[in-house]
């Protein structure tokens, strides 16, 4: 088994991809799931979300970190937990996150959604799915690497370190990105440190960083269910 840590899957088509946008969307999509939502449907825009609008529906999604006019949520952890949740279909789209979750399904025989707080059930579905390569896709900020989704990858790759001890062969990209998590264990201090994290602070979201870099907090892994196409059905 290999890991991969790279912007996007490029080349061969990835096995098992997790992909990672620890700010918010990846981990905003679990604590969804935790909250009691029945189903996530991620769009790579706008349309496509207010198109799924409709009975039990709730439209989550931000641009510029803010919620887009006219949607129930932004994708904000905090302001999900204060949302009646149970039952619904959630819709999400996202300014990165959402669209290279789509990108990846592309080519990906299996996608999952992965972050620091679901680090550890991620990486054990992960492991239960794989069959040759687990990739993980950190979906970074504008086409630019993100140090807080690189940070969370790496978190990942400890976790799988963990579980299955001398079974993988990491590639460069999961060796910088261990190496980053391990040389700074305090998970909210790089998460708030990164751009990313900067500038949610800025917006007054600093309470969704605390809430990203609670570890192994959610049991749920969001996984992609072919068949259902465009947009990406999760559950
Ligand atoms: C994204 O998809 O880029 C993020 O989740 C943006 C955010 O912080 O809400």
């Amino acid at each position: 088994v290999r890991l991969r840590a790279e912007p996007l899957p490029q080349g061969g088509a990835p096995d098992t991809a997790l992909v990672i946008d620890v700010l918010r969307a990846t981990t905003t999509a679990p604590t969804l799931l935790d909250l009691g939502a029945r189903e996530l449907l991620l769009t790579a825009d706008e349309a496509g979300a207010r198109a799924l609008r409709g009975p039990g529906t709730l439209l989550a999604g931000e641009r510029g970190g803010l919620t887009i006019p006219g949607f129930d949520l932004g994708n904000s952890p905090l302001e999900a937990q204060a949302t009646p949740m149970r039952g619904k279909r959630v819709v999400m789209t996202t300014s990165n996150g959402t669209g290279a979750a789509h990108l990846t399904a592309r080519t990906a025989r299996q996608v999952l959604l992965g972050s620091i707080v679901n680090a550890p059930a991620a990486a054990r579905l992960a492991l239960a799915l794989a069959e040759e390569e687990i990739t993980l896709v950190c979906a970074g900020t504008g086409g630019r690497v993100g140090f807080d989704d690189l940070y969370a990858a790496g978190v990942i790759v400890d976790d799988l370190l963990r579980l299955a001890p001398d079974t993988f062969d990491l590639d460069d990209g999961a060796w910088i990105a261990l190496t980053l998590c391990r040389a700074e264990p305090d998970a909210h201090a790089a998460l708030a440190g990164s751009r990313h994290g900067q500038a949610l602070a800025r917006l007054g979201f600093g309470t969704d960083i605390a809430l990203a870099a609670r570890h192994g907090q959610s049991e749920a892994v969001p996984q992609l269910v072919r068949g259902s196409g465009e947009p990406v059905g999760t559950l």
